[in-house]
């Protein structure tokens, strides 16, 4: 009996198992009701008494080493059959989402890249600016109706009133304080407004200002200018119009309409049936601001021109709604994944 139970236990040792059959083949040869184990407990009962504890120990053992190897081989094989039969190693792995570029940052770079392709630098301004730069350097005087036309954030900085920037044409008296012509620069930044939101209205934007200042600059280069950057931005077939406007650092002053990019200029909802969209103001700077600045305006002359970058974006891009561009919702974001 003894050198049975030795021999079963060899042969538990050195079963092979390789896969779910093997296993089911092992455990009928070994823990079936008709394998070999169960059989050794039927045969106990013609082994004599003395003997019967230690044999019957004996198998005992023998029944554990069956049963161990087979829920270990058990969990194994189940282990990889479950993961096999869930898993699909040929899908493709989970997309880490990755950030893009706002869209108006991408626009900003696109008017920045034009512009300074025909010589303009970047300079820049500070947001929370002081009535001399915000208004009275750029002809405003105090209590002037024209500073109605920007309803302004205040701010108080010590004992000074500060002004939240209304436009970035503070930014030109800036640079024109602190260099001398020829000056050809363009200055892009937030800008804010004391108005309702809405669709069509925000209480902060985005403009791009321009300055050139040297001898002699005439209206013809502004509008040279000009029409070479729609031409850049909007494509070859792009027009421009300017209307006569008012503004009181530049004299004269104009609107410009850039032709509807949407409908090709036939008219559509976008552009009210008129084919053109309004789209920058512009002017020559007013021989007050060049001379509160510290320029001669003996000497040199100049055009200003500022555009909002949010209007630019929505006929580039034909969003309708400029709330979308601070809600910071994904949906949206993600439609602007840009080259750069
Ligand atoms: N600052 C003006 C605005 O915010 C835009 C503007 C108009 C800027 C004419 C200029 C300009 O430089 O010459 O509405």
């Amino acid at each position: 009996m003894k050198s049975l139970i030795i021999e079963i236990n060899n042969s538990i040792e050195v079963f092979e198992i390789k896969n779910l059959q093997d296993l089911e083949s092992f455990r009928i040869a070994f823990l079936g009701s008709k394998g070999q184990v169960k059989a050794l407990y039927g045969a106990l009962k013609d082994v004599p008494n003395e003997q019967k504890k230690e044999v019957g120990q004996l198998i005992n053992n023998l029944r554990n080493l069956a049963e161990e190897k087979y829920n270990n081989f058990k969990d194994n094989l189940e282990d990889h059959t479950n993961l096999n039969q869930h898993f699909d190693f040929s899908r493709p792995g989970d997309v880490n989402e990755i950030g893009s570029h706002h869209p108006i940052a991408l626009v900003r770079k696109e008017i920045v890249d034009i512009f300074s392709r025909i010589g303009f630098s970047v300079s820049d301004g500070p947001e929370i600016e002081d009535d001399w730069h915000n208004f009275t350097a750029l002809n405003f005087p105090p209590e002037h109706p024209a500073r109605d036309m920007q309803d302004t954030f205040f701010v108080q900085k010590g004992e000074k009133e500060m002004a939240l920037r209304t436009h970035t044409s503070s930014v030109q008296v800036r640079v024109m304080e602190t260099s001398q012509p020829p000056i050809r620069t363009i200055s892009p930044g937030r800008v804010y407004r004391n108005e309702a939101i809405s669709a069509r209205a925000h209480c902060f934007f985005h403009q791009i200002e321009g300055l050139y200042i040297d001898k002699s600059v005439s209206f013809g280069d502004l509008k040279q200018t000009l029409l070479y950057f729609a031409k850049e931005m909007f494509g070859e077939q792009a027009q421009i119009r300017l209307r006569p406007s008012y503004f009181p650092f530049t004299e004269p002053s104009a609107e410009v309409d850039v032709s509807c990019s949407i409908c090709n200029a036939k008219g559509c909802n976008v552009c009210k049936h008129s084919g053109w969209l309004e789209i920058l103001g512009c002017g020559m700077v007013d021989p007050n601001v060049l001379e509160a600045a510290g320029i001669d305006a003996n000497i040199y002359s100049g055009f200003a021109f500022g555009m909002g970058v949010e209007r630019i974006t929505q006929l580039k891009y034909k969003v309708n709604d400029l709330r979308l561009y601070s809600e910071n919702d994904i949906r949206f974001l993600k439609q602007f994944r840009a080259s750069w």
